[in-house]
């Protein structure tokens, strides 16, 4: 089976989960694309549910294609299901996410979730994580400076290397749905994710990170 193909057998098997008139929070990337693309057929097929948020404008447009009445979150919006891909799962269903630098609006989605379900193929299975660069979102202000904290960052949670980039499009440094820039970190390996997540959400110019920890219920790996 090509990865592919596991992308779509993980969506069709999230596809199962989702019910009559329930709100879903809409992932990023080629297997939440698979699901998004499955919930279309099955709203054509009769399913009926309140609506959608999605985490990127990409996501979005293959949603309104797709036929998903799309919703404005307000104060009380849960999720009864989220469905997103990852680039990590470790055994404690800890992730790294981000590599479609949608991460910021998929942490709030996640986490506001009554059952958040990733879906993936086999080869984001991982015994320890850290081989995926973990994105980071920052301000274009001052971005260097900020590269220069999340680096001793990485070194004063143990990180094996401390590499940065900052990701580029076309030439030019990528820009997120949010107006902000994405660090690439190459870790090598992370060995205590949340020592690292509680030192970058204390560093000012980092938005958001896409270490996912404690938010997913269940994984979904084909
Ligand atoms: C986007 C993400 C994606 O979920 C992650 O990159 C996995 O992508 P794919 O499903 O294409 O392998 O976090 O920001």
């Amino acid at each position: 089976m090509t990865a592919d193909e596991a992308k779509r057998q993980a969506a069709l098997q999230a596809l199962e989960l989702v019910r009559p008139g329930m709100t879903l929070g809409l992932g990023t990337g080629s297997t939440a694309a698979h699901f998004v693309k499955g919930l279309g057929e099955r709203l054509k097929e009769g399913l009926v549910i309140a609506g959608a948020v999605a985490t990127s404008e990409a996501t979005a447009a293959l949603a309104r294609a797709a036929g998903v009445t799309l919703l404005e979150p307000g104060p009380e919006t849960r999720f009864d299901l989220a469905v997103d891909g990852a680039d990590e799962i470790d055994p404690a269903l800890t992730l790294i996410k981000g590599g479609g630098g949608a991460l910021l609006r998929e942490k709030i989605v996640a986490a506001a979730a009554v059952l958040f379900d990733v879906i993936a193929d086999a080869g984001k299975r991982v015994p320890r994580l850290g081989r995926f660069p973990l994105p980071v979102e920052v301000t274009p202000f001052a971005w260097a400076l900020t590269a220069r904290k999340v680096a001793e960052a990485l070194r004063a949670s143990g990180c094996g290397r401390d590499i940065l980039s900052l990701r580029q499009k076309d030439g030019a440094p990528f820009v997120t749905d949010g107006g902000n820039y994405i660090l690439d970190c190459q870790a090598s390996e992370i060995p205590d994710a949340p020592a690292l997540a509680a030192l970058l959400d204390a560093t000012p110019g980092v938005v958001e990170h896409g270490l996912f920890i404690g938010l997913a219920h269940e994984a979904i790996v084909v």
